[in-house]
């Protein structure tokens, strides 16, 4: 089952899949991964696409960038992962491209897909999490907790509340793959839904 995770800024992704990892590890296999990045071609990527000193990258570049390790991810980790038989579950996926690219950079999203279509050779996830978050609550607590900040942490909170919108009209497209989860609770509440939903859509694949 292939389970992948999405949100604004400071939605608290990260910890919330190291948590479910380990609560899934006692009855099944795992794999952890995250984008950009999750294969050594994909974090070199990602050194490049999120150095703040690379003002000069244009849209399209970061785009293609972002999809370039997604083909690498998809490749080297994710298909082989599948095939057997194992949970993967991905922080970010083809998703943000959509909501950061195309809503918020305001690149066509059309050519997006078709880029991802190619990146992917399809891959859809079975199931994903929408870790949802007040963009100016998230912005603070990535700054507030310290976090690594990216080229994107530097965008206008109108940036950011485009992309939160971008992905409430993805949802709307297809809202039976994905789950919204109220991200602005504490870390036990969060975890708590996202093991319960995790597990009944787990029951409904396997019976
Ligand atoms: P994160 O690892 O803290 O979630 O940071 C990843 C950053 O990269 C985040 O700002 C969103 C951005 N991003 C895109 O803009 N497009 C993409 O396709 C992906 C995967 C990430």
């Amino acid at each position: 089952m292939f389970v992948t995770f999405e949100g604004p800024e400071g939605s608290g992704k990260s910890s919330q899949i190291a948590l479910l990892a380990s609560f899934l590890q006692e009855r099944f296999t795992v794999v952890t991964t995250r984008e950009p990045g999750g294969t050594p071609i994909g974090d070199e990527i990602r050194a490049c696409v999120h150095n703040v000193a690379n003002t000069a990258m244009t849209p399209t570049a970061e785009m293609l960038l972002y999809s370039a390790s997604r083909a690498q991810l998809v490749g080297e980790l994710i298909r082989p992962s599948l095939a057997a038989g194992y949970i993967v579950l991905c922080d970010r996926y083809a998703d943000s491209t959509l909501a950061y690219q195309g809503y918020g950079r305001g690149l066509n999203l059309e050519h997006l897909r078709q880029v991802t279509q190619i990146a992917t050779g399809g891959l859809t996830p079975d199931l994903t999490f929408f870790l949802d978050i007040d963009v100016e609550r998230g912005l603070a607590r990535r700054t507030d907790g310290g976090l690594e900040m990216n080229r994107l942490d530097l965008e206008t909170v109108q940036f950011h509340q485009r992309v939160r919108e971008g992905y409430r009209q993805l949802i709307a497209e297809d809202p039976s793959r994905w789950e919204i989860i109220d991200a602005d609770r504490p870390i036990t509440a969060v975890q708590q839904d996202l093991q319960k939903t995790l597990l009944a859509r787990l029951e409904t694949v396997r019976s």
